[in-house]
């Protein structure tokens, strides 16, 4: 692991508010019904999540029970909330307002502790569990708390998102984290361009092998859903686990599409040719910060 630059990523929230649901479904694995076994999680739980060769994702799921709180916030303050790079506060969608005044007096705290111990922070707030919530009602609510949210936070800049397991949203969330944390993909995306000019298509994604996140992509024709990028991710984690539930290996998978199939054959040896420029920016990419 010599030579990997860490990425320090706090996660925290309430209590069952979802934050080792998210950490399980795009660091694990899961699938979102098997979340429904995860327990409370006790304290602070590590773990180390290579990404993309250079990097080490050091992942910090924050146990959320109030006296894990105070606890953060005293006799942890110093070391906890030092040269934090992402910090992910969730919020839960369904929570009345006077439940939402709660957490939101509990995330300011966090924020200036972290701002203090991290002044470069990335600031990511979820509104969590959105398909508990009507969808009539989605987007003022989201709106509401999202305004509320970035007035409590200045001068800290942050990103709201609304988000659930049960759809496609954490992966565009983490794909922002991840896009945030490269330096150079502005090179890896100009790549991308080239390589779809060759190849003569309209799109072209690139994602981290386990995670299935978004690293980068060139669109030559923008899609009439801008989701996609995001559904993609889903559709092949899912399919990915079901193949490693049934020990099928995969090196690689190819889509086709019925109609304007791409004969991947005859591409093979500019695939290649791409596929090593892409591999030697992504290991000349360093963090930000
Ligand atoms: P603590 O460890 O106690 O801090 O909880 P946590 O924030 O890690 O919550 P956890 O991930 O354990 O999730 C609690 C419950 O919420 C589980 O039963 C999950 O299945 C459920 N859950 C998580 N995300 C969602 C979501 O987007 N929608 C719905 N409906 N349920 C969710």
């Amino acid at each position: 692991k010599l030579g990997k630059r860490k990425v320090n990523i706090l996660i925290m929230g309430r209590g069952s508010s979802g934050k080792t649901s998210m950490r399980s479904i795009i660091f694990d694995n899961y699938e979102p019904i098997d979340t429904r076994r995860l327990c409370a999680t006790n304290e602070i739980e590590t773990t180390h999540f290579p990404f993309l060769g250079h990097m080490l994702f050091n992942i910090k799921d924050c146990g959320g029970q109030d006296t894990f709180f105070n606890d953060y916030l005293s006799h942890k303050r110093r070391h906890l909330f030092h040269n934090i790079d992402v910090f992910v506060y969730l919020f839960e969608a369904k929570n009345g307002d006077e439940e939402f005044a709660k957490d939101l007096k509990q995330f300011q705290s966090l924020l200036s502790a972290i701002c203090k111990g991290s002044p470069l922070v990335n600031v990511f707030c979820l509104i969590h569990k959105m398909d508990l919530v009507k969808p009539d009602q989605r987007e003022k609510l989201f709106k509401d708390r999202e305004n509320e949210l970035i007035n409590i936070s200045k001068p800290a800049k942050i990103s709201c998102y609304m988000t659930s397991i049960w759809d496609e949203s954490l992966y565009g969330v983490w794909s922002s984290i991840v896009y945030r944390l490269m330096s150079n993909v502005h090179k890896l995306e100009n790549t991308l361009k080239l390589f779809a000019e060759e190849m003569e298509c309209d799109e072209v994604i690139l994602f981290e092998r386990a995670t299935l996140l978004v690293v980068a992509k060139y669109v030559r024709v923008p899609p009439s859903d801008e989701k996609r990028p995001q559904r993609v991710s889903k559709t092949i984690k899912n399919f990915k686990a079901k193949l490693d539930r049934n020990k099928i290996s995969h090196d690689l998978f190819e889509i086709k599409l019925s109609s304007n199939r791409i004969d991947f054959v005859q591409h093979q040896k500019l695939k290649s040719t791409f596929f090593k420029i892409i591999t030697r920016q992504l290991s000349t990419t360093k963090n930000k910060w």
